[in-house]
């Protein structure tokens, strides 16, 4: 065999096997854009080589196959995919080759949000929504219509006149990112699997038998096209005016389209695409530029896997691949032990990243996570960093090592307990200097006691130099105490002495916020204030009352219960209140 014969060959089942991830196991191992580099690289490849091609390359089918047990539908017209472009010189060569073809300078093209979601087909019969579908293999896909039914943005019934016999609609279900985030957290807390981006997220949900997540909005539809469409009183001249009727029978189309015959105004409105991606509450990866005119599409045609008369223009991906070289582990203020992950720098959305938090112990096994490993990392909602996977076929076996995880505190040396859901927890509590400078920093923060000018740097000197040991410390500080720090001077210790006088005087939600309880964050904090009025109610409070209180689950209970129950903290709160300090703490306003 030649050596570039054996070379497709590889990456054939490389993509195969990537396609599989993505497509059926909803949980992709490499990036899209290694995806589409790898995809596109093949593609040149049998170009030049015409001979290797075969019929069941990966430039050839569109999807994969699915779970045997969905049950399977027809689309009426296949669910093509889309070719891809990376940069102005592609996007002009497209343009020219289009108006070579037709031997005309005046080709309008509509532009279009590239949706980064899961591409959807619905039937309507007589105007009467019957059946929706996702894409699977391009001319079979799974049957999801009782989900999508509840998907309130997707009408079960078309609007106004014109009603076709039978319409097929073309669209993109896509989770929203704020509710994304909201299901990771929920997740998370129930120790149950991350999703990896919103498209899995809403590819997961949009196949499961779990309506929640679908009936309370979390996901999102735009149409962007028409199937086939079998109408006695309608028929389109072009994309534009389909998208106009979508509209009209009420079907979603987003805003963002615009029309034009001119290279320069496209590559504008591409650079808008690019501006508004960051204020957008869903992912897109791209704009797609489409032949307007339906007479030029279906004289241009598709090729089995993409239409000819569109191009989908993506953006530099959000992803980024880097080197995983150290995992370490960080003390929070409950004793809760982070790993994070230490990698090359990267940037990323105009912003360099060389740490990203793995969350708890099960992230690294989910991800397989070794030291040495080359890793994906991408910024969820384009702000926090994530590592989303390993790109496993780059791991030498000898360059790698496994991630020991620590049984004993790195700060304080004392035991760490791992609980059932793999969250581990050093035990040093207050001994740990990790645990009391987390502590601390809690306390004066903007949303706690909102102590101004002590910052993290100073609190960490401080403590390193065991001029405070607990939050109630705080209130001794005076300027000869805190001139001994450097970067102190009399200013700054005027204004923090001010500011700890100052926050003298709080409100009862502020001061259990600060007191940094389990599970208790401003929402819990102000739902405890409200229902029992004082400090010293809640003191008392027992555990059925506390698990009456709103928002407050059984665990929640027993950590404000427990800590009010342990003589260190009364001792603390009871010198907080104490005249010498005199802290007073009114109702929330
Ligand atoms: S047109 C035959 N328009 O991108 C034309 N597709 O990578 C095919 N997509 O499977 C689709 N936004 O699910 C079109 N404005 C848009 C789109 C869009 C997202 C998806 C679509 C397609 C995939 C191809």
């Amino acid at each position: 065999m030649d050596d570039i014969k054996s070379y497709i060959n590889n990456l054939r089942k490389k993509l195969h096997h990537w396609a599989f991830l993505y497509y059926v196991k909803n949980n992709p191992e490499v990036s899209d854009m290694e995806f589409d580099e790898a995809m596109e690289e093949l593609r040149l490849l049998e170009e030049k080589r015409p001979d290797l091609l075969t019929i069941d390359s990966p430039t050839q089918t569109i999807g994969t196959s699915f779970k045997k047990y969905v049950k399977k539908v027809h689309h009426l017209t296949p669910m093509l995919s889309l070719n891809s472009i990376f940069n102005e010189l592609e996007l002009i060569d497209f343009d020219k080759k289009i108006k070579n073809l037709f031997n005309t300078d005046k080709i309008l093209y509509c532009c279009e949000l590239k949706f980064d979601g899961i591409a959807i087909n619905l039937i309507y019969k007589n105007g009467s929504l019957i059946q929706a579908a996702t894409r699977g293999n391009g001319l079979i896909g799974e049957d999801i219509t009782d989900n999508v039914r509840m998907i309130k943005s997707i009408p079960k019934y078309l609007n106004t006149d014109n009603i076709p016999d039978m319409l097929e609609i073309r669209g993109e279900v896509l989770m929203l990112n704020n509710k994304f985030t909201e299901l990771n957290q929920i997740n998370f807390q129930e120790g149950k699997r991350l999703f990896s981006n919103p498209r899995n997220a809403a590819a997961g949900s949009i196949r499961s038998i779990n309506s929640d997540i679908i009936s309370k909005k979390y996901l999102a539809f735009f149409s962007y096209g028409v199937g086939s469409l079998e109408s006695r009183t309608i028929s389109f001249n072009s994309h534009w005016q389909c998208l106009q009727q979508l509209i009209l029978w009420g079907i979603p189309v987003h805003n963002f389209r615009y029309l034009s015959n001119n290279i320069k105004d496209i590559l504008d409105i591409y650079y808008k695409a690019c501006k508004i991606r960051p204020n957008l509450n869903f992912n897109i990866d791209g704009m797609v530029i489409k032949v307007d005119q339906l007479k030029l599409q279906k004289k241009l045609g598709s090729t089995i896997r993409a239409p000819r008369w569109a191009i989908a223009y993506k953006f530099q991906s959000k992803e980024k691949i880097t080197d995983l070289y150290d995992v370490k582990f960080q003390v929070g203020r409950t004793g809760i032990i982070t790993p994070i992950a230490c990698f090359k720098t990267i940037e990323i959305s105009g912003a360099k990243i060389k740490n990203a938090s793995l969350y708890n112990f099960n992230e690294i096994e989910r991800l397989g996570l070794m030291l040495g490993d080359t890793i994906i990392v991408q910024r969820i909602g384009d702000v926090i960093p994530r590592v989303i996977s390993v790109v496993l076929y780059k791991r030498r076996l000898n360059k790698v090592k496994k991630i020991i995880l620590p049984t004993h505190c790195p700060l304080c040396n004392s035991f760490i307990e791992i609980s059932k859901n793999k969250i581990a927890k050093c035990t040093g509590g207050i001994i740990c200097i990790a645990q009391k400078k987390e502590s601390i920093k809690h306390f004066v923060s903007y949303q706690g006691m909102n102590i101004q000018g002590i910052g993290s740097k100073i609190i960490d000197k401080l403590v390193d130099n065991n001029l405070i040991h607990f939050p109630s410390d705080l209130f001794k500080l005076n300027h000869k105490i805190l001139c001994q720090i450097d970067n102190i001077g009399p200013i700054l210790s005027r204004k923090i002495i001010l500011s700890i006088e100052k926050s003298k005087s709080t409100t009862l939600d502020k001061f259990l916020y600060a007191l940094g309880i389990r599970e208790v964050g401003l929402t819990t904090a102000m739902n405890l204030a409200k229902t029992y009025g004082t400090l010293e109610n809640i003191i008392n409070a027992d555990l059925d009352s506390l698990n009456n209180v709103k928002d407050v689950g059984e665990k929640t209970a027993v950590y404000i219960y427990k800590f009010f129950k342990n003589e260190s903290n009364i001792r603390f709160i009871e010198e907080c209140l104490h005249s010498s300090i005199g802290l007073q703490i009114h109702a929330p306003l």
